[in-house]
């Protein structure tokens, strides 16, 4: 069902130009859930890495990895919580991430006639790069896994 409710507005988003959609929450239309068929994530000007919490917010591997990796090797406070489309300006980063997106930086989101650019539109911020680097790290075996992350089979 989420996937096919989001082929039209998917189709849409890609004609006028944008890479994807952000789903808000279906109760207030205020609240970010997910981007496409990916979760969502973003970093404060102070550092942290916020993601949305919600009943409806698919709970990804991806995105559980980030919040770990977010806080055990990158120092930073993880919150899961409220992200309101309305307040993007307190985030300096954000992100798509999932099995498919792996980590794909937004480089801004359009709400209404405002576009709200966080790192750059073009170049990956910091902080992203280095969840990036860490996360693939660990899937290729270059760094060290997390205990009970990694299971022979
Ligand atoms: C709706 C939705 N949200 C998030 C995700 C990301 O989840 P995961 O990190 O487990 O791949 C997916 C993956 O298919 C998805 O379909």
């Amino acid at each position: 069902g989420n996937y096919a409710a989001s082929l039209m507005p998917g189709a849409q988003a890609k004609a006028e130009g944008f890479a994807d959609c952000i789903y808000l929450d279906p109760l207030t239309h205020r609240k970010i859930e997910e981007v496409g068929s990916a979760n969502f994530f973003a970093i404060t000007g102070d550092g942290k890495f916020i993601t949305p919490r919600s009943e409806s917010v698919l709970p990804g591997v991806t995105r559980m990895s980030l919040m770990e990796l977010a806080r055990d090797r990158l120092n930073l406070e993880v919150v899961e919580g409220d992200v309101f489309i309305d307040q993007l300006d307190q985030f300096v980063e954000a992100g798509a991430c999932g099995t498919a997106a792996v980590i794909t930086p937004i480089g801004g989101i359009q709400y209404g006639e405002k576009l709200h650019v966080f790192h750059s539109l073009t170049d990956v911020g910091p902080v992203t790069r280095k969840l990036y680097e860490e996360l693939t790290g660990i899937q290729t075996g270059d760094k060290p896994a997390p205990e009970g992350w990694i299971v022979k089979v």
